[in-house]
């Protein structure tokens, strides 16, 4: 097995490469003067079962593209296989029409371009939902990111309890409440179609005294979800506030929203770079996905 490591891999290519003992090279990709990007595979792969490592986040159009580019070359070079690890699978947000809005389905187009360029089975790492990415010609696996991020935060809380920002993140709320050896409970949320705005329908009934509270959902975007879970818990008498998410894309001034309600640690994976945060490498949990 050939592990290629894109342009933007996140270093996990390499890490998953040396993990499973075989060879790793890294693509080079020089920018042009207009922004488009060339492509240069340093190594032969005909004949390789090749694996390509390429997150979408924060470039999501430019890392598609690259990514595209690298596995039709691939293909037009005779690689034996093509899978591909999309840590941070841009689109899949947007996976369903909308009563009387006649919005794209983006993350089916996506799938159906992956499918075109060669690429026959997808390792993910917690998409929005697993269900619409059915739709990929191949093969689809998804990689439980939460497990690793659970890891990261044992023996950092006290008395924990853990909280599910959204109904959908109750699987991840439960690893962690497994991990941590605590109780969990989900938030419920509402978002408005239209504007985009959310709140908080409901919680869980019970006083959080004394306790450490650690909100999970799969990716902190605005940061809206876990300021209103964490105001939740505030009220509820939590005495600290730690975030967990699988992807920190962290748009414009989340982690100050955050901090203002009182979230005081943030843990993340490298699915996505982000710098101001307890990071935990899902490397690791790629290994075992390709082992499979
Ligand atoms: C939504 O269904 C997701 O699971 C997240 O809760 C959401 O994307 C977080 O977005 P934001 O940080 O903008 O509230």
């Amino acid at each position: 097995m050939l592990v290629i490591e894109g342009p933007s891999g996140n270093g996990i290519g390499r890490s998953v490469a040396s993990a499973l003992g075989c060879e790793s090279i890294e693509v080079s990709r020089k920018l042009f003067p207009d922004g488009e990007s060339e492509i240069v595979i340093p190594g032969e792969v005909r004949g390789k079962d090749v694996v390509i490592v390429q997150s979408l986040y924060p470039y999501q159009d430019k890392g598609l593209v690259e990514l595209l580019i690298l596995a039709d070359e691939l293909r037009k070079e005779k690689a034996k296989s093509i899978k591909a690890v999309i840590p941070y699978l841009a689109y899949a947000r947007q996976d369903m029409k909308f009563e009387g809005k006649n919005n794209a389905v983006s993350i089916s187009t996506v799938l159906d371009l992956l499918g075109y360029s060669g690429i026959t089975t997808l390792f993910t790492v917690a998409p929005h939902k697993s269900a619409p990415l059915s739709a990929f010609h191949g093969a689809v696996k998804v990689i439980d990111g939460s497990v690793p991020l659970a890891r990261a935060l044992k023996g950092n809380v006290k008395m924990p309890f853990v909280l599910a920002a959204d109904k959908s993140a109750t699987h991840m709320a439960q690893n962690f409440a497994e991990t941590l050896k605590c109780d969990y409970a989900s938030m419920e949320k509402q978002r408005d179609r239209l504007t985009g705005k959310i709140r908080m329908l409901s919680g869980p009934d019970k006083d959080f005294d004394g306790m450490d509270v650690v909100i999970v959902d799969d990716m902190i975007s605005s940061g809206g979800t876990v300021v209103q879970t964490a105001e939740f818990a505030k009220k509820k008498g939590a005495k600290r506030i730690v975030a967990a998410a699988v992807h920190l894309l962290m748009i414009g001034d989340a982690a100050k929203k955050l901090k203002e309600a009182g979230v005081s640690e943030l843990y993340g994976t490298n699915t996505v770079l982000y710098p101001k945060a307890h990071i935990t490498d899902i490397s690791e949990a790629v290994a075992d996905a390709l082992k499979k």
